[in-house]
């Protein structure tokens, strides 16, 4: 009788342990059948088709995950189930019953193109099935990049049991393929300098996100770290000769980048933050660098947080030593994009050029607005000239801002929104132009850490905010602008083509999630971006919905925090979401027992 009732439950523990393994991103399209898990050969072998034999980005890619299953040796905590059911399901993983005949003992891919470079657009679809009685796991792909993406899929899949053999549910059929083309993440190393290795780190989370465009915002007004062999002297604004990269540097993280599906997209912030490095090759092509930047006085204020600084769009000197800055970096980088700023021209900077204000002398019409347009004109064909299918990205102020935007724009460069939410992304691809989703209220990683200048008054209050007495620490304007942080959900929420048109949605390439790093450096960089950057990786890859229509949040929810913890086994400092308890007991931890709250 007792002896009955156990087998039973077994039983039970067994069917359920078929949705044990839920990769994340969740794929497109991914069907489990019911006869459970299979072992794995230990020494499971790669057979790649014989156009790619010599495909060793492949073969490297696989060597790195079978190293890492067979080091992690991973069994997933938290079992993914839509309802609430106490008690809990045991978290072990109950022993297979077939083994030897039947073991995997083989990974067949086949790849179509193997030469499509890894460019905007390329094919990144791929198909996985371990089928029952088959011996091969069979991977298909258009490209490279399809093929690593099925690896990390794969990788996330095969798990030990309790008796410490590898498995694998199945059968299972994966037909896998992005949203969309730009699914990124933002660093900012002009702020504070993030190391090669930090940076390598968060290569490797994208790569298991499937995120596969780094943003690499790389100076700012505060700092200038990349070494430029025309002009040695611009790392003198480096925080440290050791704080900087070297031409070998940038291209030892490209490749690696490239060697995991992952672009690498560099941007200089021009005119706009823009003092650091420049202002060594000619202090003239540099304005308004030594004033206060006056926030305090807001009707002067030459910048919108220190130290102040814009290329002089007038000065002649600034057009060559930008271009030749631009030539040496488009070298360095293969990718067709390259990020050119254009955010944030602040009008008073101005005032400290006599280049400047002669020109608006000659002729009392012109504007801050004819202003923004001379850059555009004069800079965006330096641009173009000699990088044929360069595609330009630049933040959307250059169209939008109320101050200073230029009046006609290239409709070829795509534009990064990062104000006012779907207002922004409806303005700008009415227009015609590309998108790229970064939505400051949404995406905006560095959000909610509180105001950092300093001699601040406003945090001298001893009482919560009102409307007079405002308290940074408290969200809402002042130097928090941002304020409160953006949790996953706040990411993985956010419906970005909510009232677009069909034509409008087609100009949405993706979303990026900038980490602007005033408060940022080695030690935190990793605990920001992850594992919130995972949530966005799965929103651009097949989105935030159900085969229904609903949102998936709540099921998304056991999926991130077995990948929070997938993260940090792999080396990633990736911070935690909840009191452990709720991994293990899903649910319990939710705010509404109805599981249909969300749509
Ligand atoms: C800058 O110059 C403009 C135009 O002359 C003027 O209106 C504005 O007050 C000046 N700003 C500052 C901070 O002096
Ligand atoms: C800048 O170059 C233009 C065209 O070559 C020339 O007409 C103008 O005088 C120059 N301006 C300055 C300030 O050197
Ligand atoms: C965006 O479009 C709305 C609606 O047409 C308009 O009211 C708003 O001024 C536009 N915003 C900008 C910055 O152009």
């Amino acid at each position: 009788m007792l002896f009955s009732s156990l087998v039973t439950a077994l039983v039970a523990a067994t069917s359920v342990a078929a949705v044990k393994v839920n990769p994340l991103p969740a794929p497109r399209e991914i069907k489990w059948g019911s006869s459970g898990p299979r072992t794995v050969d230990p020494r499971l072998h790669l057979r790649l088709d014989h156009q790619n034999l010599d495909n060793t980005v492949v073969f490297h890619a696989w060597n790195r995950a079978w190293q890492t299953i067979h080091t992690l040796r991973w069994q997933p905590a938290a079992v993914e189930k839509p309802i609430i059911d106490y008690p809990p399901f045991p978290t072990g993983i109950p022993p297979i019953e077939k083994r030897g005949s039947s073991w995997l003992s083989e990974i067949n891919v086949q790849i179509e193109d193997k030469d499509a470079e890894l460019q905007h657009g390329v094919d990144e679809s791929y198909t996985l099935e371990v089928s029952e009685g088959s011996e091969t796991i069979e991977i298909t792909a258009k490209t490279t990049w399809g093929a690593l993406h099925a690896i990390t899929t794969l990788q996330q899949l095969i798990i030990v049991n309790d008796q410490n053999e590898f498995i694998i549910e199945q059968p299972v059929t994966i037909k896998d393929a992005p949203l969309y083309p730009v699914r990124g993440i933002m660093i900012d190393s002009g702020r504070n300098f993030i190391s090669v290795p930090k940076i390598l780190e968060q290569i490797d989370g994208m790569a298991l996100a499937k995120l596969n465009f780094l943003h690499w915002h790389m100076d700012d007004s505060q700092s200038w770290p990349m070494h430029i062999e025309a002009y040695p002297e611009m790392v003198k604004d480096a925080y440290s000769p050791r704080e900087t990269y070297s031409a070998a540097d940038m291209r030892k993280i490209i490749k690696y980048a490239r060697d995991r599906g992952v672009r690498v997209i560099p941007e200089v912030d021009m005119p706009s933050h823009s003092a650091s490095g420049w202002k060594q090759v000619d202090p003239q092509m540099i304005t308004c660098a030594d004033s206060w930047w006056s926030n305090d006085v807001w009707p002067e204020h030459t910048a919108v947080e220190p130290n102040p600084g814009q290329l002089d769009i007038i000065y002649n000197g600034t057009y060559e030593v930008v271009k030749t800055v631009y030539d040496e970096l488009s070298e360095i980088f293969p990718d067709n994009w390259f990020h050119v700023g254009g955010d944030e021209l602040q009008v008073n900077c101005f005032n400290f050029s006599h280049y400047v204000m002669s020109w608006f002398a000659e002729d009392p019409s012109r504007t801050y607005f004819d202003l923004a347009q001379y850059w555009v004109d004069h800079a965006v064909p330096l641009f173009r000239e000699g990088h044929e299918n360069r595609r330009l990205m630049m933040w959307e102020d250059i169209v939008l801002s109320a101050d200073a935007h230029a009046h006609d724009v290239p409709k070829d460069i795509v534009l990064q929104a990062w104000n006012n939410g779907l207002e922004h992304i409806q303005n700008l691809t009415a227009l015609g132009f590309d998108v790229v989703v970064s939505s400051s209220d949404f995406m905006y990683l560095d959000c909610g850490q509180g105001g950092w200048v300093g001699n601040d008054h406003r945090y001298n209050v001893m009482v919560n905010p009102t409307p007079d007495t405002p308290n940074t620490n408290w969200g809402g304007d002042g130097a928090s602008w941002c304020a409160p942080y953006k949790t996953w959900q706040r990411i993985y929420d956010y419906d970005f083509t909510q009232g677009l048109s069909d034509e409008q949605k087609k100009r949405v390439l993706g979303a990026i999630a900038p980490l602007w790093s005033e408060q940022v450096d080695d030690v935190t960089i990793s605990t920001k971006f992850w594992p919130r950057a995972a949530a966005l990786g799965e929103l651009v890859w097949s989105g935030n919905r159900d085969a229904d229509g609903n949102k998936r949040t709540t099921l998304m929810t056991q999926r991130l925090l077995n990948f929070r913890e997938y993260l940090v086994a792999n080396g990633i400092g990736a911070t935690a979401l909840q009191p452990k308890y709720c991994l293990q007991h899903p649910h319990a931890c939710d705010l509404n027992k109805d599981q249909s709250v969300l749509h």
